[in-house]
């Protein structure tokens, strides 16, 4: 059942305007009719537009909403050397005006390229680690430093994805079903792929679904890089925090949720042979640019499930591209 006052306190919460929204719902045919199925739909997310787009677009506007914002003299997060987060994260700062220290792990690079690039360009500073468990320790160690200083930081989580940050995939859900039922393509199932890590944005479409009541919108993550269960459990975790956040309690188990876990390959950020191959059948077909450690995977993971199974005249598939073309380019 649809909670109209939860979803009128999330359309009322505050939020720093920069992600250009909706964004496109486009009709794939060229690769539909490659995939042999009727009708395939690109949520573009990669088209944001706000420092090149993707979906930390849509999570920064509620992690940096103004209220958050007021005093804080610097931002600090982590990620890897070409985080799409680091990238949006550091564009905020510019934007808001206020610092940046990224935390990244592996060697400085000697010509930054991708995301590494634009890091830079957006004038963060950059504080590299050897290991990924050493990132966390770090921002904090940083965040001391800045208030010792006399600044205010902000310490953003990886990937942004807490419960705030996921209202902003809440929202998403809501303009995702409007551009859905606007079709009358006469479909009563919608079956939604796209890439998952650190469940920010898996845990907000669940959420916003289940406040609207679309149990009919099948959300499948493809997972980056950790197993199923692990991902499953964080995605329900996240989406209850945002729920709490909107003080309701909406019944997250009836939207049909399935983690995949089997185009990680040999990694995160590790090409695969599908995920290139679906690269190659997006921009051949569509003209649409994948990245290699997310939306390739993503896609390789959806073209496998349609080739693996039935999917019906009453089933569309809509594939939710969530950006990071930086890292095609690194
Ligand atoms: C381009 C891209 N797609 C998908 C994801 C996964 O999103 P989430 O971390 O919300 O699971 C990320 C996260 O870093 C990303 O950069």
């Amino acid at each position: 059942m649809k909670d109209i006052d939860a979803l009128r306190r999330l359309e009322e919460w505050p939020r720093t305007h920069l992600a250009n929204l909706p964004t496109p719902l486009i009709k794939a045919d060229r690769l539909a009719g490659h995939l042999g199925i009727d009708a395939l739909h690109i949520k573009m997310d990669a088209e944001t537009g706000f420092a090149l787009g993707g979906n930390k677009v849509r999570k920064l506007e509620f992690e940096l909403e103004p209220n958050r914002m007021a005093g804080v003299t610097c931002l600090i997060t982590a990620g890897g050397a070409q985080s799409n987060h680091c990238r949006v994260t550091a564009a905020f700062a510019a934007r808001l005006g206020v610092r940046c220290i990224l935390v990244t792990q592996g060697v400085e690079p000697a010509k930054p390229t991708g995301n590494a690039l634009l890091h830079r360009l957006f004038g963060a500073e950059i504080v590299t680690v050897a290991e990924r468990a050493d990132r966390t320790p770090t921002m904090h160690r940083v965040a001391a430093s800045i208030e010792a200083e006399g600044g205010r930081p902000m310490v953003l989580p990886i990937g942004a994805s807490t419960g705030l940050g996921c209202l902003g995939y809440a929202s998403a859900a809501l303009e995702l079903t409007q551009q859905l039922d606007a079709l009358g393509d006469g479909s009563s199932e919608t079956l939604l792929f796209g890439s998952t890590s650190s469940c920010g944005t898996m845990a907000g479409l669940v959420l916003g679904l289940a406040l609207l009541g679309r149990p009919d919108v099948h959300v499948f993550g493809v997972s980056a890089d950790a197993p199923s269960e692990e991902l499953t459990a964080i995605t329900l975790e996240l989406a209850r925090e945002g729920a709490a956040l909107l003080g309701a309690s909406p019944d997250l188990a009836s939207v049909p949720l399935v983690t995949i876990d089997d185009q990680v390959g040999g990694g995160y950020g590790v090409p695969t042979v599908a995920a290139s191959e679906a690269t190659a059948d997006f921009g051949r077909l569509e003209g649409v640019v994948l990245d290699p450690t997310y939306t390739a995977k993503a896609a390789a993971g959806m073209i496998d499930w349609i080739s693996t199974h039935e999917v019906t005249r009453k089933q569309r598939v809509v594939f939710l591209h969530t950006g990071g073309h930086p890292g095609l380019l690194a």
